[in-house]
């Protein structure tokens, strides 16, 4: 079944007050509205939209990377940073489960003529240096050339430690190769490790960073990294299909999320858990929590009438099978937590 379940529908057409499928439901708030409302803007295109290049600054500096190239989404930023850093021909190594490899439309391999070699993450998400070690191909005209490793933090929520991380990248260091990091949700990585962003930031090459997550904004992924490798992402952004004009609107919301609504992430880990707690006392089901999310694993049986239920009791949650995600963000509030944990219970009650 899809991961993204029945997109036709808003979770308010429904009555919906909890909506757990994803912390990209996040909307942005009325203080953010009213960042947006008064944003400098000017034509990006021509670098000249104050709101953007101050974000690119911004994170630039946050993370310690020389540039940043702000994009629409986590998908195009991803394959730019791909693309930046392998041509065709090249191999990337990358975690079986991660999002580049599973939920990409393989862009990589249809646009830019790179092969995926997608090996086995480990159960906490992690790849084992000695995999990747195993997996960088010798140069021989017979082989694809191994390139880049991608990493990737938090993955399906779960935290890999720097160690983990700087062991993975190191592997690739040495043998040449250059190591990206989707970030989509880098910021609930350094909330859970409780280091600064240049720390998780250091153990890659590039990085990208989702504004639209679990930060509240509506859009907006930043690409960080070496001035020469961003700027080639800048030229990928356009083969990709261009930049935006007046994007000042949507750098504002970033801007507005990376000044206020970083230390919220807290909260959603701990809703997250909470929701963890009071399922796994229901013993109806296999429980797996990190950071914001969670995946429950119901009797086959119960997986469809338990979403009708939930959806019934106004609480939207994922539509994956064996187990369904579920995201807590910053527009689930205390009373609609509760009330998902109340329709679960009922459900079995
Ligand atoms: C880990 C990860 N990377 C990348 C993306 C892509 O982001 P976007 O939806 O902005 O294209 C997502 C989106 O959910 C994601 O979860």
């Amino acid at each position: 079944m899809s991961l993204y379940g029945n997109m036709n529908s808003t979770g308010d057409a429904l009555g919906c007050v909890c909506d757990l499928r994803s912390d990209t439901m996040t909307r942005p708030d009325d203080a953010m509205r009213a960042a947006i409302s008064t944003a400098n803007v000017g034509d990006d295109v021509y670098g000249e939209d104050p709101s953007v290049t101050a974000l690119e600054a911004r994170m630039a500096q946050m993370l310690d990377k020389e540039a940043a190239v702000f994009f629409p989404t986590g998908t195009q930023s991803n394959l730019a940073a791909v693309m930046a850093h392998c041509g065709r021909g090249d191999e990337v190594i990358i975690g079986d489960s991660y999002h580049i490899y599973c939920d990409e439309a393989a862009g990589a391999s249809v646009l830019a003529g790179v092969s995926m070699n997608a090996i086995a993450a480990d159960l906490d998400g992690a790849l084992s240096p000695a995999l990747v070690a195993d997996n960088i191909k010798d140069d021989d005209p017979h082989y694809a050339r191994s390139r880049l490793l991608c990493l990737e933090n938090t993955v399906g929520g779960q935290v890999i430690s720097l160690t983990k991380m700087q062991a993975a990248a190191q592997v690739a260091w040495n043998s040449g190769l250059a190591v990206h990091l989707d970030g989509a949700r880098f910021f609930n990585a350094i909330t859970v490790l409780g280091c600064r962003a240049t720390d998780l930031a250091k153990c890659a090459d590039t990085v990208s960073v989702c504004l639209s997550k679990g930060l509240g904004a509506p859009a907006g992924s930043v690409l960080l990294g070496p001035q020469a490798v961003m700027s080639q992402a800048r030229r990928n952004r356009k083969i990709l299909g261009g930049a935006m004009r007046q994007a000042g609107v949507l750098a504002a919301a970033g801007l507005y999320a990376l000044d206020n609504n970083i230390p919220d992430l807290a909260q959603d880990h701990a809703r997250a858990a909470r929701m963890g707690d009071a399922l796994r006392k229901l013993n109806v089901g296999e429980v797996k929590q990190g950071s914001n999310m969670l995946f429950f694993t119901p009797a086959p049986e119960h997986h469809q009438p338990l979403g009708i239920h939930m959806a019934n009791a106004g609480v939207r949650i994922g539509g994956q099978s064996p187990a369904i995600r579920m995201v807590l963000h910053r527009d689930v509030t205390d009373e609609g937590l509760d009330t998902a944990i109340a329709a679960f219970r009922s459900y079995y009650s």
